[in-house]
């Protein structure tokens, strides 16, 4: 019912050459597929977007960016609106990546008008959430997570809503190797669908799509998938080799 969403966010890596080759690469490899029996989007760096999206042409991969401000415009040096993104091909946009929470020190107050701005201006956000390895050993990965969804979704009707992906990415997870087992990311995501079903209603919540994140590879991903409320893979270090990431595009349909 939920088709598998495969994301690749680069981060602050690929240069002009190497951003284009990669989404040459990546289209190529997967042009039998996506769509049809997954969906896929990459994330590049700001500048490289209109060169990623000429070279995506024709392939029904999407484009996304990394991250925007919520104001729609005015005098705020440094930062990219939803406009602006929409301008240059985007239809997805992360927001609250744990790196832009824990080193940029975003808070779920601005997470959630930039998850609002983004569904009003017509970007689909991925509103990331996730625990820090302290938090998951004191016991508290169930009340950070619900801290999260709860404010990064705070006044968001059920038509808002329905535009929405969610990724929980544990933290310690990501670029490290380790991995959620299975389990583990089962039991996020089940509490995640829960808290939609609560706030929202069940068959919302049976709609919208739950993306694993963490150092997620070819090998790791089909047993994840095979997760009953793992819908999607939210890649970062394995998206940035075509094979690996065609590998794992492979593994989640
Ligand atoms: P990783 O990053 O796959 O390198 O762990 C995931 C992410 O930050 O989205």
């Amino acid at each position: 019912m939920r088709k598998p969403f495969v994301a690749g966010n680069w981060k602050m890596n690929t240069d002009g050459n190497s951003s284009v080759s990669l989404a040459k690469a990546i289209a190529c490899g997967s042009s039998n597929i996506v769509g049809r029996s997954v969906s896929v989007a990459v994330f590049p760096p700001f500048n490289y977007l209109t060169s990623v999206f000429k070279a995506l042409n024709k392939s029904n991969i999407a484009l996304g960016a990394q991250d925007f401000y919520f104001e729609p415009d005015g005098a705020f040096t440094g930062e990219i609106s939803v406009a602006m993104l929409k301008d240059v091909g985007c239809n997805y946009a992360l927001c609250g990546h744990s790196e832009r929470r824990h080193v940029i020190g975003e808070t779920d107050e601005l997470i959630n008008k930039k998850v609002d701005a983004a569904i009003s201006g017509g970007i689909l956000p991925i509103l990331c959430v996730g625990e820090l390895l302290d938090e998951r050993k004191a016991s508290q990965t169930n009340k950070v997570i619900t801290r999260q969804i709860k404010k990064g979704l705070a006044g968001l009707n059920a038509e808002k809503i329905s535009a929405v992906t969610i990724a929980y990415e544990p933290v310690w997870a990501i670029g490290t190797g380790l991995t959620a087992t299975p389990q583990q990311a089962q039991d996020a995501h089940k509490l995640i669908r829960n808290l939609l079903a609560e706030i929202y209603e069940a068959r919302l919540s049976e709609e919208i799509r739950i993306l694993y994140g963490g150092s997620v590879k070819p090998e790791n991903t089909a047993e994840l998938m095979q997760q009953q409320d793992v819908d999607g893979v939210l890649v970062g270090g394995a998206s940035l080799k075509a094979d690996s990431f065609l590998s794992i595009i492979q593994a989640a349909v």
